[in-house]
């Protein structure tokens, strides 16, 4: 069987190239209510048969559950998509057995001990690229990286990458190892990263795989006041979706279906073209767990964005539009990101 090819974009100077939009899969697992398995790794299939090669997870979404997924969605993939996956893997975030979060653990030995069990997990003999998910407070970055590139050279990892560091600890990690990208939200309501950040990742041949692109499905035109919300449902806590915040952030998303409407295309479409103009060095990472938001996500690779929609865009919805923080108070207090 053969693959339709899909636009390639590199992960920095010294990672892999990627298809330029790569598959999220944390809510196949967790962090958006139930997700319906079979489904999941149709999604999945679906991906890596529409050309897509970069699937992100972290060991910590739903606790192992959602690298088993990837490891049998791989398994029962035809071996040509197989073969052309590429495995981005965060950890280090620490769980209770009740759901919790309780921080992060960055140390040399705990690195290797998480590696260890994702390689497991995944059924594989290597990761493509590992990153810790939050800077660890407690760990200087040098010596988290410094694990991570040790285990690069004992061959159980490809390639280092990094999540929601700030400018100074990017910095740190590069003079360490080379860093193939940066994970962080970036999205036409998240545009923290324009100031500092993504100048710094430029600056220092680091790509950039950008989450949240339609802000956890708040800006992909599809997300109603009245959507009841499992327990445990992120959304249920972000301030974002909270009373006079989501009215006010719905209103955004009307603005940008008028442009949406006007070129033909969705508003999920239209706030992924966004993000993939803003530079061929970065990647989003489209959170669809379903095979029809698949499609319209793929769909974004052929929305041309010329100068008059950009600014249309730009005006529709502003730098600093959003109402609420993206992450809740004791969350925001993580993201060295954030600083
Ligand atoms: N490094 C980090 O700190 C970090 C944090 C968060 C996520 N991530 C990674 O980034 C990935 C993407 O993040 P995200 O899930 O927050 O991103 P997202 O793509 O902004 O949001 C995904 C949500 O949008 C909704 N949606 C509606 N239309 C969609 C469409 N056409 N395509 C895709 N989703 C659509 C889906 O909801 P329905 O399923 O209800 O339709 C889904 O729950 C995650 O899977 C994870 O791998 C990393």
């Amino acid at each position: 069987m053969t693959f339709p090819p899909l636009p390639l974009r590199p992960l920095g100077s010294t990672g892999p190239q990627v298809s330029a939009l790569g598959l999220g899969c944390m809510g196949m697992s967790a962090l958006y209510g139930e997700a319906d398995r079979a489904e999941s790794i149709a999604t999945i299939h679906a991906a890596l048969e529409s050309g897509i090669t970069l699937l992100d997870t972290g060991d910590f979404y739903g606790m192992g559950h959602n690298e088993l997924l990837i490891n049998e969605a791989l398994r029962t993939a035809p071996a040509a998509a197989r073969e052309k996956a590429l495995t981005s893997v965060k950890f280090g975030a620490l769980r209770d057995p009740d759901g919790g979060w309780s921080g992060y653990d960055g140390r040399p030995a705990a690195v290797k001990n998480f590696a260890a069990y994702s390689l497991q997990r995944l059924g594989t003999d290597h990761i493509d690229i590992y990153r810790i998910a939050r800077v660890d407070p407690d760990v200087p970055v040098e010596e988290t990286i410094g694990a991570i590139a040790e285990l690069v050279q004992a061959g159980h990892v490809r390639h280092i990458g990094l999540s929601e560091f700030g400018a100074e600890s990017i910095r740190r990690a590069a003079a360490v190892a080379p860093i193939s990208d940066l994970q962080i939200e970036y999205s036409l309501i998240s545009r923290g990263i324009e100031q500092e950040i993504l100048p710094t990742t430029r600056e220092l041949g680091i790509g950039v795989t950008a989450y949240g692109v339609l802000s956890r499905g708040l800006i992909s035109g599809h997300f109603t006041r009245d959507r009841a919300l499992a327990p445990g449902d992120f959304r249920g806590m972000s301030p974002r979706f909270q009373g006079e915040n989501l009215r006010h952030n719905l209103g955004l998303v009307e603005a940008l279906r008028k442009i949406a409407e006007q070129k033909g295309v969705s508003v999920a479409q239209i706030a992924i073209a966004w993000v993939l103009s803003r530079g061929e060095d970065i990647v989003p990472l489209v959170g669809a767990r379903r095979r029809d938001r698949l499609t319209e996500a793929l769909g974004a690779l052929d929305v041309t964005l010329g100068a008059d929609d950009l600014a249309a865009i730009e005006q529709a919805v502003p730098a600093g539009a959003a109402a609420g923080d993206r992450y809740p108070t004791a969350q925001m207090a993580h993201l060295d990101s954030e600083r």
